[in-house]
């Protein structure tokens, strides 16, 4: 059978993980790499191969498939761009930035007949893919969700809201997603927000209501150490909580009496804890059978307008409904 050419548009740190990924599978290959940076293309390359190009046209030419992993103002440019050259596209998350920008990528996508898959790994987190069962399987009243940086400061770029978005782009997008994900589409939210250590809003409490009546509180802090576990979910159900430790660990505890049973994940390696191999085996997947990507440019779209939706409430004092 044949091999799926990645082409790789930005080799930093998340580049580098696609990379040993897919040089792992024997249903793709690493066959180009492209940064701004040249130097940082020809270290990924000596460690898994590929054509170093000196332009993503370069790139595109020696590539089926590409994956956008350079900082989040780029992405929707760079998508587009691989889209026109009839390129399946893996974009990591931030789909866009903006409702605008979303939308068009969004819709040239769906048009393109071509894969497009958003990096929203944690879906494919054995931790996640855990909690959905339980979660099917029980009927949940409501959650308290935390996900929470120690600092904005590595990548540098990480504090520059031109680059990122806006800390919810950068950081709370993940479990944004991930509310989606385990509980459905909301319906209406509020959110209160501060500036403390960063020149953007940086701290944020929200309560969501869901389509079915589910709904939770959410914080997320931008500087709140990286005190263990920095990202959790606590689920509550019918005398049952179920609770998450990052990518680590879950929690369940049933019925009267004070009790928890535990499931670790520790003994998977961290790009699989994280889900990384997952998706990008499921990415390979979907342009080998021809079958829809797990999370599609409708969830990075989706995951936007949830960002947009938080700060557009903050700013107005207004409840926003969906
Ligand atoms: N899904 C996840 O868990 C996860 C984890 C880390 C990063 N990310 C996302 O991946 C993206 C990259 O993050 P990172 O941590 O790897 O950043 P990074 O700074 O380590 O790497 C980005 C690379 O892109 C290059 N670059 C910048 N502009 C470019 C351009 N126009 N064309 C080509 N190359 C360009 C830079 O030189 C750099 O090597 C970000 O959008 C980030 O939000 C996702």
């Amino acid at each position: 059978m044949r091999r799926i050419k990645i082409g790789i548009i930005g080799t930093g740190y998340i580049g580098n993980v696609h990379a040993r990924i897919h040089s792992a599978n024997s249903d793709a290959e690493v066959s180009a790499l492209f940064d701004i940076v040249p130097e940082k293309a020809e270290k990924a390359a000596s460690s898994v191969g590929g054509k170093v190009c000196t332009s993503r046209e370069e790139l595109f030419e020696h590539s089926d498939a590409v994956l956008v992993c350079t900082p989040n103002k780029t992405h929707v440019e760079i998508a587009l761009d691989a889209l026109d050259h009839e390129k399946h596209v893996f974009c990591e998350k931030p789909f866009a930035i903006g409702i605008g920008d979303a939308e068009k990528l969004r819709s040239a996508a769906d048009a393109s007949g071509r894969i497009f898959q958003v990096g929203h790994n944690r879906r494919f987190a054995p931790v996640y893919e855990t909690l959905q069962e339980l979660v099917a399987g029980d009927s949940p009243h409501s959650a308290h969700i935390k996900m929470n940086r120690g600092e904005l400061l590595n990548p540098a770029w990480t504090g520059d809201v031109n680059v990122t978005g806006g800390f919810l782009y950068e950081t709370t997008i993940h479990l944004f997603d991930m509310m989606r994900f385990q509980f459905g589409e909301i319906d209406e939210l509020v959110a209160y927000g501060s500036t403390h250590e960063y020149p953007e809003p940086d701290e944020f409490s929200i309560i969501f209501r869901f389509k079915n009546g589910f709904h939770c509180t959410f914080a997320s802090s931008s500087d709140a150490s990286w005190l263990f576990p920095f990202e959790r979910i606590e689920v509550f159900c019918h005398h049952r909580t179920i609770l998450t430790e990052e990518m680590e660990r879950l929690l369940d505890s049933k019925g009267h009496d004070p009790n928890f049973e535990t499931h670790s994940f520790h003994m998977f390696e961290k790009e699989e804890r994280w889900g990384y191999v997952q998706e990008d085996k499921a990415f390979i997947d979907s342009i080998l059978n021809g079958t829809d990507p797990p999370v599609t440019a409708t969830d990075g779209f989706k995951s936007v307008e949830l960002v947009e939706s938080v700060y557009r409430a903050i700013e107005s004092g207004d409840r926003v409904r969906f």
